[in-house]
């Protein structure tokens, strides 16, 4: 591959239906179980990276601010990666732009991070097959290893760094509405609570064995385009995750009452008669599928517990041939 010394990505953000949640190495940012999600078709992140010989240490703009401490860091431990594969000293400008409003609960580090590894990747002259990218976008953040790929992705736990990547799955076309009950940022990031549950929590050990028996049955449900199996597993596992997630100690609770009042809506739909089934991310709102048909009545019955936004399956991670500014 050759270095362009400059690049720009777009990659958009992903609902996990199996949820990732608990490291087995934490330095390769192993995975404790498989995992599957549907990538977005709205609130892209959009990254140009540009190499920089002469400058002393990396920069990092996102939607057009100069970031300093943690995130920052996050970056340039991240490039640092990409310089050692690459044989490169060259710093970099980071320009990122993010279109999810913030504070919306949509995983910003998985669009953030698989951008970022897009166009790091074409910019230093590293591998961009997907599967290389994926592994590459994984050691960013987790889920961002899912956000290369297209529509559904099943991301490997794998047994090492090479076997631990997101691959493309066949499912029925479905929609998701995301209930945006609270816009305030999470109080303790995923990162930090999974590493909690996992130290702390009695049940962790049967959270991964039952992720992996998800993980299956949800891998047979897509072959077999059963949305009505792909709907169970999706919110009993869920309430499986945050389950876990308050059994750590000190316990950790993302779900606020109104949460849970989606989580009851959506179980009254399905007394109607429409399919649509809840989950939930390390936050207070909830994503609900649905078959095409129904997304619309679905978010119309949601709307009275906050703001509605109906997406469907989106491209995984792309370069934007003609540089299209980020910043
Ligand atoms: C609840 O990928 O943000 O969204 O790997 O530490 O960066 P790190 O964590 P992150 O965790 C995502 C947790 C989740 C579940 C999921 O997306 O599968």
């Amino acid at each position: 591959m050759t270095a362009t010394g400059t690049a720009t990505a777009r990659a958009f953000p992903n609902i996990a239906l199996v949820k990732y949640w608990g490291k087995r190495d934490e330095s390769l940012m192993l995975p404790a179980a498989g995992s599957l999600s549907l990538t977005l078709d709205a609130f892209a992140t959009t990254t140009a990276v540009t190499l920089d010989a002469r400058a002393a240490a990396d920069r990092f703009e996102l939607n057009g601010e100069e970031q300093g401490g943690d995130r920052l860091n996050r970056v340039a431990r991240f490039l640092d990666l990409v310089r050692e594969r690459a044989g490169s000293a060259a710093r970099a400008i980071v320009r990122s732009r993010n279109e999810a409003p913030t504070g919306a609960g949509l995983a910003s580090s998985a669009s953030g991070f698989a951008a970022l590894a897009t166009a790091a990747s074409a910019a230093y002259g590293l591998p961009s097959d997907p599967a290389s990218l994926s592994r590459l976008a994984r050691r960013g953040s987790g889920s961002a290893a899912r956000s290369i790929v297209p529509g559904v992705a099943v991301w490997h736990a794998g047994d090492g760094d090479e076997t631990s990547f997101a691959e493309p799955v066949e499912a029925p076309d479905m929609r998701m509405a995301i209930v945006t009950v609270d816009e305030r940022q999470k109080a303790v990031s995923s990162r930090e609570a999974m590493r909690l549950t996992a130290l702390t929590s009695p049940f962790y050990g049967a959270w991964v064995s039952s992720t992996e028996r998800s993980l299956e049955a949800m891998l047979e449900a897509c072959r077999d385009g059963d949305f009505t199996r792909i709907g169970r597993i999706t919110e009993s596992h869920a309430l499986r995750l945050h389950a876990v997630i308050q059994s750590a100690d000190p316990p950790v609770r993302y779900l606020s009452p109104t949460s849970i009042a989606v989580f009851d809506a959506v179980v009254r739909l399905r007394d109607r008669g429409v399919e649509a089934y809840a989950t939930a991310d390390a936050g207070p709102n909830v994503c609900v599928i649905a078959r095409p048909a129904d997304a619309d009545g679905v978010a119309a019955a949601l709307r009275e517990f906050g703001r509605v936004r109906v997406v469907g399956p989106g491209s995984g991670a792309e370069l934007i041939p003609d540089g299209g500014a980020a910043a």
